[in-house]
């Protein structure tokens, strides 16, 4: 029967897919099943009917998969953070890193190298945080979105966060007064300091730092961090490597995190940010390390690109936000590629796009997946390229 007449159906989930969701097929067609487990028997409702795929929620399960386990948060059913709480660690990577791999392989169409996998706490690591509010009586409460909906689940605890960012957020709904904005983001500094854009309640904009890979770095709420405070100097090490040379660009280069660890290893960096908050952070984080060889650009990669990257340059290092590289970018890489390309990316999908883009010009030498985002289907991937023979630029030997 085909998916548009049916409206229950009992299915078996075979395997997660990027980003967390399950996959079961009926006759072939394949369903996507959030919040499920490889392995499971369930009965599901129809959400959305397309003729080759549907979307469906349990609506009961008939027969658990290995690796399940009663979710530790109590927001579990309700809060639409946290996709994967429902299996436990080791299922959870080998499922995200499973589905990561497969859609590399599918759609990035290049040969990829066994991966490595770094893993680091599974709970309260998280140093920022998007809360949203809702006016409850005279006060106000504070939460996530539910899952798919706008609607506020107010939160009573979160031990995915850093345990100051936690309380923080706990207490913030009794300190704000009449008025208080819809989203609140909220982030630790190493010393516990708290800020929070827009400022809110008790909580102002400060200036926070954080020490990685010996740097010290000064951003806040406002601003890109990466999220998991136990794996910030191994992701920094293994995006940044051994590799050496005089020139290299950091695309999309936030307050500086690989920017200034590759000031180390090359005798010029171009680091390439669009957000200017950010991009003041960066230039004072490499003055503060004393690096004036260190340029930041407060530019859009896609507009920077065209003009600002050089035919022969050593190395380029990219962490692009989730849509992946602009096609600008794309372009410009494989016409004028770098000996070394790092690629830093928290989207497999958008990855594989860009590997498929890039492969006439780079190999993939090595991949390391990083659990950044225990307890979600999130997974960042580090993926060094180097230049492939025939794509050196005329002229280089
Ligand atoms: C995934 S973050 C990485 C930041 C930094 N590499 C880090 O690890 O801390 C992506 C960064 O790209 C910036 N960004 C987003 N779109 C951009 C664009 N079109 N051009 C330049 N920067 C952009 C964001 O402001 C953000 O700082």
């Amino acid at each position: 029967m085909r998916l548009l007449e049916l409206d229950e159906l009992e299915l078996v989930v075979e395997k997660l897919v990027a980003g967390g969701d399950g996959l079961a097929r009926h006759a072939g067609v394949p369903i996507f099943l959030p919040r499920t487990a490889p392995g499971d028997r369930v009965r599901v409702r129809l959400t959305e009917r397309h003729p080759d795929f549907g979307r469906g929620e349990v609506l009961e399960l008939l027969e658990p998969g290995p690796g399940r386990r009663e979710p530790p948060c109590p927001h579990f059913a309700e809060c639409g953070g946290c996709d994967l709480q429902h299996l436990d660690e080791a299922t959870q990577l080998r499922a995200k890193v499973l589905a990561a791999a497969e859609t590399l392989a599918r759609l990035g169409r290049v040969e990829l190298p066994a991966p490595e996998v770094v893993t680091g706490a599974p709970w309260h690591y998280r140093l920022r945080t998007q809360l949203h509010t809702a006016r409850a009586g005279s006060g106000w409460q504070v939460g996530y979105h539910a899952r798919g909906s706008r609607r506020l689940v107010p939160i009573r605890e979160c031990r995915v966060l850093e345990p100051r960012l936690e309380a923080s957020a706990l207490a913030l709904a009794a300190t704000l007064g009449t008025e208080a904005p819809g989203r609140i983001d909220l982030a630790v500094g190493e010393d516990g300091a708290i800020a929070a854009a827009p400022p809110a309640g008790e909580l102002s904009g400060r200036e926070l730092l954080r020490r990685v890979a010996g740097f010290e770095l000064a951003y806040d709420a406002r601003c890109f961090f990466q999220g998991h405070a136990g794996l910030l100097d191994e992701l920094v090490e293994r995006a940044v490597g051994a590799a050496s040379g005089e020139l290299a660009f950091d695309l999309y280069a936030g307050v500086g995190l690989f920017a200034l660890p590759l000031a180390r290893r090359y005798r010029r960096v171009v680091a390439v940010e669009g957000d200017r908050v950010a991009a003041r952070f960066a230039r004072r984080n490499a003055r503060r390390a004393g690096l004036e060889r260190v340029e930041i650009v407060a530019s859009a990669v896609e507009s920077w690109i065209v003009a600002g990257l050089p035919p022969d340059a050593d190395r380029v290092l990219a962490d692009p936000p989730r849509d992946g590289l602009a096609v600008e970018a794309r372009r410009a890489l494989v016409e004028r590629p770098p000996r070394r390309l790092s690629y830093v990316s928290c989207h497999p999908a958008a990855l594989a796009r860009d590997l498929a883009a890039l492969a006439p010009a780079f190999a993939v030498e090595s991949l390391v997946f990083v659990d950044l985002f225990p307890q979600t289907g999130h997974l960042e991937t580090i993926v060094q390229l180097t230049r492939r023979a025939g794509a050196r630029p005329p002229g280089d030997s």
